[in-house]
Order: structure tokens, then sequence, then C-alpha cells
């Protein structure tokens, strides 16, 4: 049938979670393909509230099935803590598949990280503190763990002692070998019901004709390639992500989504052309409930930037948009959206790859009206203020990309479908 990419389109927490969870009503498969427990992705059912970090957003749909993929890396102590989580909330995740040879979050990449940080200085990136860097930094210098690792006693032990040695040598860490060889052997038991080759699992399903979704985390600015280097997390954020880190061909894409929000925030370091550091700004972080899924930071806030959204269009080859949180605009009288840069006096539309170039540029702004009105309320688009309307057309002008889903309140059922 369908093989669908969602992908976030500005710095993550664009609400990923609540659209994956939408769509996994007709989906047979959603699949991690990136990131680890740096993610959180947030989704109400029924008031309630639902923090997936590693486990796909599509668990709380009974039947489909929950893949982890070989390019997502993996903290097994969280793994199974959200698992029991999940669990003890009457969620079953019997349906779940990890990849053995995802990397494994090891006790010393959240030191490691700790060390690197504090050893940046006034250049700190500002990570989530999971390890993740480390973790992937150690897959492509290839003394990684990976999840396959932990099911052999005698494996384990190798590439353990291999890399406690190294860090010892290179960074003084004392690790107790013993210690933490029992606690990942451990985990190995308990996770070797969930381990398979998943890239065979979702080609096989591809065959099947089933309806997979892939669930990107984080977004397409925090990419390592294609993001605010340095300023951006250690894996492939955008849809190209998907076909390494699961094992599939470019050819299996059908069609890629991508998720933003109806303004701009961003956690962590690193410029920000529309930030808004005044009021408004303490509006849009309040009435949206911009703090951290992950670590509880309170996130910066700005206005929509079009540039960003051209720029993640391109790179992800977007389709389409779900427009997210338009409600949390609906109390300002007067709304901005960020149509180019101005850089050194000339007008850029393209988003810039040097980083100075970027930090240099000044917003180049088109102020329109709000509607001042509860958009929360609306149960189809067609019943949108006029200006909210025009809002919305404007995004899909300066992006250059159709708004086919839209999110006005949190609640499953206020996920509106346009045309
Ligand atoms: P790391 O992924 O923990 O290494 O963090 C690198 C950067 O990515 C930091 O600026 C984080 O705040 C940001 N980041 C990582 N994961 C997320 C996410 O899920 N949402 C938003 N920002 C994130």
């Amino acid at each position: 049938m369908s093989n669908l990419v969602v992908v976030g389109t500005q710095w993550g927490d664009e609400g990923k979670g609540r659209v994956v969870d939408f769509l996994s009503k007709k989906a047979d498969a959603i699949v991690r393909f990136q990131g680890g427990s740096n993610a959180g992705h947030t989704v109400m059912v029924t008031g309630e509230k639902f923090i997936f970090h590693l486990v796909p957003s599509g668990a709380l749909r009974r039947g489909e099935k929950c893949i982890i993929g070989n390019g997502v890396v993996v903290d097994p102590r969280e793994l199974l803590e959200e698992i029991k989580n999940l669990q003890s909330r009457g969620i079953k995740v019997d349906n779940l598949y990890l990849s053995g040879s995802a990397h494994v979050v090891m006790p010393y990449h959240r030191k490691i990280e700790e060390m690197e940080e504090e050893q940046r200085d006034k250049q700190k990136i500002g990570t989530t503190k999971r390890g993740i860097g480390p973790a992937y930094a150690d897959k492509i210098a290839r003394k990684g763990l990976r999840i396959a690792d932990l099911l052999d006693k005698k494996i384990l032990a190798q590439k353990l002692s291999a890399a406690l040695k190294f860090w010892k040598d290179i960074y003084s860490l004392n690790y107790s070998f013993d210690k933490i060889f029992e606690e990942y052997l451990n985990y190995g038991r308990e996770l070797r019901k969930y381990v398979t080759d998943t890239s065979l699992l979702v080609n096989q399903l591809m065959q099947e004709n089933k309806d997979i979704i892939f669930e990107g985390a984080q977004g397409t600015l925090l990419d390592v390639d294609h993001g605010t280097y340095p300023y951006v997390t250690s894996s492939n954020t955008v849809s190209g992500g998907v076909c390494t880190g699961i094992g599939i061909g470019p050819t299996r894409i059908d069609k890629v989504l991508g998720v933003v929000k109806a303004y701009t925030t961003r956690v962590g370091k690193g410029p920000f052309p529309t930030e808004i550091k005044g009021e408004i700004g303490k509006i849009l972080r309040e009435k949206g409930k911009e703090y951290g899924a992950t670590t509880g930071r309170a996130r910066r806030c700005g206005w929509f930037d079009g540039v960003i959204l051209r720029y993640a269009a391109r790179v992800n080859g977007l389709d389409e948009l779900a427009l997210t949180k338009l409600d949390v605009l609906d109390e300002l009288e007067r709304i901005k959206i960020c149509v180019a840069y101005k850089y050194k006096g000339k007008i850029i539309k393209d988003f810039p790859f040097q980083l100075n170039v970027w930090e240099g540029c000044e917003p180049v702004y088109k102020e329109m009206e709000g509607w001042m009105k509860d958009t929360s309320i609306v149960n189809k688009y067609e019943d949108l203020p006029e200006e909210a309307k025009r809002y919305i057309n404007m995004i899909e002008k300066v992006g250059g990309v159709f708004v086919h889903l839209l999110s006005v309140a949190p609640q499953r059922s206020k996920l509106l479908t346009i045309g």
C-alpha cells in the first residue's frame, strides 16, 4: 500500500508524536530509524499523557508492529523502563521489534558527553545528556557495542573489556567491568525476545503491501549533515535517514510528510534568527507548554521561519505538511512570518549553509492580522476564521508545500484533515 516518512521540519518538538499516533490508526507498522532517548514524543489520549522516547508512538494502537531500526541508538535501561511503564498503564508491548544491529548507549557515553560539554565552555551544544553523541561517535569509529552483542556472553565480554580499556587509556575513566558486564548481560536477557533483523522484517512487510510509517525524531535543523552544525544532534534526521537507518532502498518510499509548528521553537544552544525575547515569546511558551518532554527545559520561542520550511521541503523532498499548534497563536493581534533573510543589505531566500552567515542574517517579515478567536473549538477547516486561513495559505506559499493536516488542540479529535 504505502510507505510514509514523517519528519520534523524545524528543531524538533513539532508534534510528530501526535501526528504519527493519528496516522497510525491505518498503519500496520511504525518504525523508528534514528535518534535515541533524546526524543520525547507526546501523545494525549482521553486526557492521559504518554511520552515516548524510544518506543514508536504507534504503541498505543493495538495490532500494529512497533519497530526500532538499526539507525537508532538504544539505552537498554531506558527502553526497558519505558516498556515497563507502558505495561503498568495497561499498554501491551508484545508487538515490539528491535534491531540486533542498533548500537547500545553505554554508561560511559553519558560521562563522556558530560565531560565534552564541560570542556566546550562557551560553545556548549546544550545536549539532552542521554549519551547520544558519544554512542554515535563510537559507532562511526567502529568500536560501539550493538544490541546483538548483549545476547552473547563471550562477545559482550570481549567488546566491553576493549571499550573500557580504551576509555581508561584515553580519558582515565575507571569502570568496573564485572558490574557493567552483569548489568548489560541482564538487559540482553530481557530484550532478547524483541530482537530481530528489522531490515528483513520491514522489507517483508513492504512485499505484503502493508502500510508503514517511518517516524522521525528531532527535526531537519538538528540533522548532523543538513542542520545548524555544530548545534545539532548526531544522526540524520531528514527523510533520507530512513534508508540507512532501516535497510530499505530509496525507491520504496512513497511519501514524505513534514510536521511544522505554527511558530518556531528551539531547545539548546545555537542561533535562532526569528527568536522573540519579549512578552510574545513568553505567551507562546506558556500557551504552547513549550517545555522539553525529555529534559523539562524551557524552549526558546520565535516567529514562523519560512526560509527554514523551504529548506526542509528541499532536503526532505516534502510532499505535504501537518501544521500543528495553530491555536497557540489565537490571542495575538498581529503575527509575523519570516519570508526571507537580509544579509549585509542583500536579500537571501535560500537557507545559507555557513553558520556564520546565517548568524548574521536578519529576518524579513511579512506581518499579518491575527484572528483573535478560539480555534481549538473548530472541528473542520472551513470553520476557521478567515485570518487563520490566510496565515495557513501564507505558510504554504512561502514553504512551497500544501498543508494536509492541521492541529488546533492536543486531543486526537483535533487533528483536522484539509482537502
Ligand atoms: P543530543 O541529541 O542530546 O546530542 O542534543 C543535541 C541537540 O539536539 C541539543 O540542542 C538538543 O536540545 C537537541 N535535541 C535533541 N533531541 C531533541 C528533541 O527531541 N527535540 C528538540 N531538540 C532536541
